[in-house]
């Protein structure tokens, strides 16, 4: 009845995104989890993360077709009841840097039990990102060794990196602005390509597809995220250089750059650095790769040095308005990565913390709209955790901004003035008014002295 079934290994952002919004197009959808509590709440129409935009055609799907969309804890199932399957399995980074491949290598098994049994072609199709020679080396080897089929000839074999922001996951999955497919044969590229030319239908009108080798389509991936990491350590470069002359405000500087229609504004957003499961985890994983190859990468050990620097130089620039923060109050707006979520991974709160208290800050407190509860799970009581920004700057010496919620965009000079015992505020996402706090306030930002 349904032109395609795909099974969706893997339920997290990528999944579960990619999975209800495929259904939303009137394709039939297995998601398959090892979690049965998550599995529960997904076929009770909850979604298990906040995304925006995600609840909302949960709902819809639960609403009105409830055969089109479920999840279940067999992937082997899933796979012998769908014609593709997508890996989009976690790859975290292991203690030594280097990329976790354990969740892509017990998928692949799981696939080559299923299609062992399974007569009909079936496209696999790696959704995760994998260092270069993952999907070939790995993914196909382990699917042929365990069902004894061989790629190109009894399944197909793609490899498609996906570009998805949190926060923006659904908008970037209903509107990409290319779709990169890595084929191991044409015949799997085809299949893959004419899928989503059924899923987007005109929309696709102005996204190109870009067919390649399954190589090059991994290293696509990386070739994203090491650039947007590169143009923020770029950015935070000059504004360390910026910070050298006064009144040179590194705001305008990369206005200027970034209007150059070559380079372009987005990611030159200077200030205390990046977080995220992301970029972290891939300059890392690529440096690793790269290293167990024989090439040492030196532009991304100084994205990733300067982007860990930026929690000192902030911390530098408190004390420079302080003096020593040995028993003074210091207040952090905002500890999630990035503002919309409250995920904290490798945010930069965390490096921010650490640096207060290796200059003997001990009365740190911390505000987040969304992520006080998982900012406790990470930092403990490193810090304390205040209710709300009245809470947060009451009797406060310092205050440092490290996300850019919209509820702090709205705080003006007085109310820090009326708030803190000493209105001292250090803006480490450039959101204020440079010329206007500075006026009423002993106020510095990264990027302008
Ligand atoms: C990133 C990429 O943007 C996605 O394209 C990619 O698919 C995703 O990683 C992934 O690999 O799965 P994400 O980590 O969700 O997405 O978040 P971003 O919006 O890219 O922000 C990352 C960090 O960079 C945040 O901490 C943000 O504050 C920081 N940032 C961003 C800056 O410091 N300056 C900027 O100008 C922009």
């Amino acid at each position: 009845m349904y032109k395609y079934k795909v099974s969706i290994l893997g339920t997290g952002f990528i999944g579960l995104c990619s999975a209800v919004c495929f259904a939303d197009k009137d394709i039939m959808v297995i998601a398959s989890t090892h979690n049965e509590k998550k599995a529960a709440d997904i076929n009770e129409g909850i979604a298990p993360f906040y995304e925006e935009g995600l609840q909302e055609i949960m709902d819809r799907l639960k609403n009105t077709n409830l055969n089109i969309f479920r999840c279940i804890t067999d992937p082997i199932k899933a796979v012998l009841e769908t014609d593709i399957s997508m890996i989009t399995q976690g790859t975290p980074m292991r203690e030594d840097k280097s990329i976790d491949l354990s969740f892509i290598e017990s998928t692949a098994r799981e696939i080559g039990l299923a299609l062992k049994n399974k007569d009909n072609y079936h496209l696999v199709v790696v959704r995760s990102t994998v260092v270069p020679g993952t999907t070939r080396g790995l993914v196909a080897k382990i699917i042929t060794e365990v069902s004894g089929k061989k790629p190109g000839k009894d399944y197909g074999l793609c490899m498609q990196p996906e570009f998805l922001a949190e926060g923006r996951s659904i908008e970037d999955t209903l509107q990409p602005d290319r779709i990169v497919i890595g084929q191991f044969d044409e015949k799997s590229g085809i299949m893959l390509q004419e899928f989503y030319e059924y899923f987007y239908g005109v929309h696709l009108k102005n996204c190109p597809i870009l067919r390649m080798n399954i190589e090059s389509a991994e290293l696509v991936k990386y070739g994203n995220n090491c650039l947007l990491s590169t143009k923020i350590s770029y950015a935070n470069e000059f504004a360390n250089l910026a910070q050298l002359v006064p009144n040179v405000d590194v705001t305008e500087v990369m206005k200027g750059v970034g209007l150059d229609y070559r380079i372009n504004p987005r990611f030159l957003g200077a200030g205390v650095g990046f977080g995220g499961s992301c970029f972290h985890k891939d300059v890392n994983a690529i440096k690793a790769w790269s290293k167990s190859k024989g090439y040492n990468a030196r532009l991304l050990d100084a994205v990733l040095d300067i982007n860990d620097d930026q929690a000192i130089k902030i911390v530098d620039i408190a004390e420079e308005l302080v003096g020593d923060l040995k028993g003074k109050k210091v207040s952090l707006l905002g500890l999630a990565f990035k503002p919309g979520t409250d995920d904290m991974r490798e945010a930069a709160s965390i490096r921010v913390v650490n640096e207060l208290l290796k200059r003997g800050a001990s009365n740190i407190v911390g505000y987040d709209p969304k992520a006080n509860d998982t900012a406790k799970m990470e930092l403990g009581d490193k810090i304390q955790y205040a209710q709300s920004v009245e809470e947060l700057l009451k009797d406060s010496d310092c205050a440092l901004l490290i996300t850019e919620w919209d509820e702090f965009k709205k705080l003006s000079p007085d109310d820090f003035k009326n708030s803190m015992r000493s209105p001292n505020l250090v803006d480490g996402r450039r959101i204020y008014d440079f010329k206007e706090f500075n006026k009423l306030l002993s106020f510095r930002a990264i990027g302008r002295i």
